[in-house]
């Protein structure tokens, strides 16, 4: 399945350009954009027998590690919005340490590309031994967290080779926004707006090819960021995954230090760093955040005179995909296989 690299340099760059593709695969069976009655729905067959038990949940918790965590917690304000349950995050290894109370009213959404992650695998375990209901949320049919888990989805993201993941990373997005869609069914008031997500979910492939058309613009980019040090990602909102994502991929395979900051922080630490010299993108969408956004940018414009921002109205996380490849590329690194890190890793 899809493992030749075909017109690409590198598995990652072909992953990132194969978005389209993979979303609507994800989708595909699920998103139902009703016939004549216009009616719009999801249906989610692994999840269909037991919506009923995690709509009476005293919380939702998400566990994963990596990108997996980055994507629950991108989904998470629809996810909170839809369902109107708690939705906690977990990181899988911190979770063990702290051996953290969980209740058999619990609902545990388990995160996992590989679905063979040693920590999300032990979470998974705990989990169980406390009686929550778990969740599995896969790329890989019959890996073990989708074996262990009591019900759950495949993100049917095609085969992922690179080791900083990408197409899976848009994909559990994805799939998490049609789990909440799922959860949030049977509630009258928020029909419009369930309708509104279907409708924007259905479009996303065509938004995301629009995006891939930054690939030069972001190439330039990277080339002027090809010695720095250091570069800091602030997002809010819903961009506050996609700062911590877009930093775990300039870390991973770029090997340059990178940090995704929270905007609603930058004053109680960060700001102290800023100077002319510091590059930062500040990620901007048009969203509820966005003249707070604004505000961050002028903040920061006092501080120094030059600067490079990336803008776009939706798909704010794909620019920044584009941009860890580029960098690493230009800096000569390995794309495919960054030093020291495996896609999948099954030791504690
Ligand atoms: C490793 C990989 C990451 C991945 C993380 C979680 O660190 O290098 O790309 O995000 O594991 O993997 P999972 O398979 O559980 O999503």
């Amino acid at each position: 399945e899809q493992i030749n690299k075909g017109k690409y340099e590198h598995y990652m760059q072909k992953e990132i350009h194969e978005q389209p593709e993979s979303l609507t695969t994800s989708m595909r069976g699920r998103l139902i954009r009703g016939g004549s009655s216009k009616k719009k729905s999801v249906l989610l067959g692994g999840l269909k027998d037991h919506l009923k038990t995690i709509r009476r949940s005293r919380r939702i918790v998400f566990i994963g590690c990596g990108t997996s965590y980055n994507a629950a917690l991108a989904a998470r304000p629809i996810l909170e919005e839809l369902s109107d349950i708690p939705v906690m995050m977990e990181i899988a290894s911190d979770l063990l340490d702290r051996q953290a109370p969980v209740y058999r009213d619990d609902t545990i959404i388990f995160v996992s590309q590989s679905g063979e992650t040693a920590d999300t695998l032990n979470a998974l375990e705990y989990a169980r031994e406390n009686g929550a209901l778990c969740v599995g949320i896969t790329n890989t049919v019959g890996s073990a967290i989708a074996r262990n888990t009591h019900c759950g989805v495949h993100i049917n993201a095609g085969s992922e080779i690179g080791v900083a993941s990408t197409k899976a990373y848009t994909s559990q997005i994805v799939v998490l926004a049609m789990v909440a869609l799922a959860i949030g069914a049977d509630t009258v008031s928020t029909k419009q707006r369930r309708e509104g997500i279907i409708e924007s979910l259905l479009n996303l492939p065509g938004k995301i090819r629009e995006v891939l058309k930054l690939d030069e613009q972001m190439k330039d980019l990277a080339r002027s960021l090809i010695s720095e040090q250091s570069l800091v990602m602030f997002g809010r909102g819903y961009n506050y995954a996609t700062a911590l994502e877009g930093a775990l991929k300039v870390k991973e395979v770029a090997l340059m230090h990178s940090e995704g900051i929270l905007a609603g922080e930058m004053k109680h630490g960060l700001l102290a760093l800023v100077d002319e010299n510091l590059p930062i993108v500040v990620i901007t969408t048009r969203d509820q955040c966005f003249s707070k956004q604004q505000s961050v940018i002028q903040q920061l414009k006092a501080k120094r005179s030059t600067d490079s921002y990336v803008y776009r109205r939706r798909c704010s996380n794909l620019p920044l995909q584009l941009l860890a490849y580029h960098l690493t590329v230009l800096r000569g690194y390995n794309v495919d296989q960054p030093r020291n890190l495996a896609k999948s890793v099954t030791t504690e």
